[in-house]
């Protein structure tokens, strides 16, 4: 059976970025938890602010890191999404960036969703803007999303309290999607 694809997406533009490190975090404990579970994973972390030619992107086929970026998100069984609150919305680089996926590329991919603010006031960005946005998709965004502000995650961890339960069981919900795909996977690779 093949092994799974975890890509992890950060729409951060700061350097450093808490979104990022948010992200790779989320990335890290899912990949581990499905692995000791039984799940082999390969991961991929997308900076899209990293990516060469992003500014310059105006179709596809996009130069190359931008076009490999886009088929990791395409080609994914489990995708991590992550965007700073800019305006009380994802950060325009996020939306420029998806823009570009393949509007059927993503039908039934499970979406975890992961937001960092300055201001708990925006922590429904997760359900008003990103949730509608990988609708569109057809996609499937799991139940728990998670919105952190400096306070909540810093220096690359989760502080204890409602964001750290909220984040275990965005992992947990990850893992169990991650399951269903593989199951699905190996029916449709056994009708073949
Ligand atoms: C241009 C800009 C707009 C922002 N707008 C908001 C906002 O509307 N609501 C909010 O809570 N935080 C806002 N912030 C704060 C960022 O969302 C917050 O600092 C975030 O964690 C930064 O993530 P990063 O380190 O990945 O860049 C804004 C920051 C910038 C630079």
């Amino acid at each position: 059976m093949s092994t799974l694809k975890i890509t992890g997406l950060s729409g951060g533009l700061s350097s450093p970025s808490r979104t990022l490190s948010l992200v790779e975090l989320a990335l890290g404990r899912i990949s581990a938890q499905a692995a000791a579970g039984g799940l082999a994973n390969d991961t991929q972390l997308i900076d899209i602010a990293a990516l060469e030619g992003i500014g310059a992107l105006r179709s596809r086929p996009a130069g190359d890191a931008v076009e490999a970026a886009l088929r990791a998100v395409e080609e994914a069984d489990l995708l991590i999404v992550g965007s700073p609150v800019y305006k009380g919305s994802y950060s325009g680089l996020f939306k420029h960036f998806v823009d570009f996926l393949d509007y059927g590329g993503l039908v039934g991919l499970p979406v975890a969703l992961l937001a960092t603010g300055g201001s708990e006031r925006h922590a429904l960005v997760i359900e008003h803007q990103l949730r509608p946005l990988f609708a569109f998709f057809q996609a499937q965004p799991l139940g728990t999303g998670a919105f952190f502000t400096e306070r909540d995650f810093a220096n690359g961890a989760v502080a204890a309290g409602p964001s750290a339960v909220r984040f275990d069981r965005l992992v947990d919900e990850a893992v169990h999607a991650l399951g269903s795909r593989r199951y699905l996977r190996a029916t449709v690779e056994r009708a073949a």
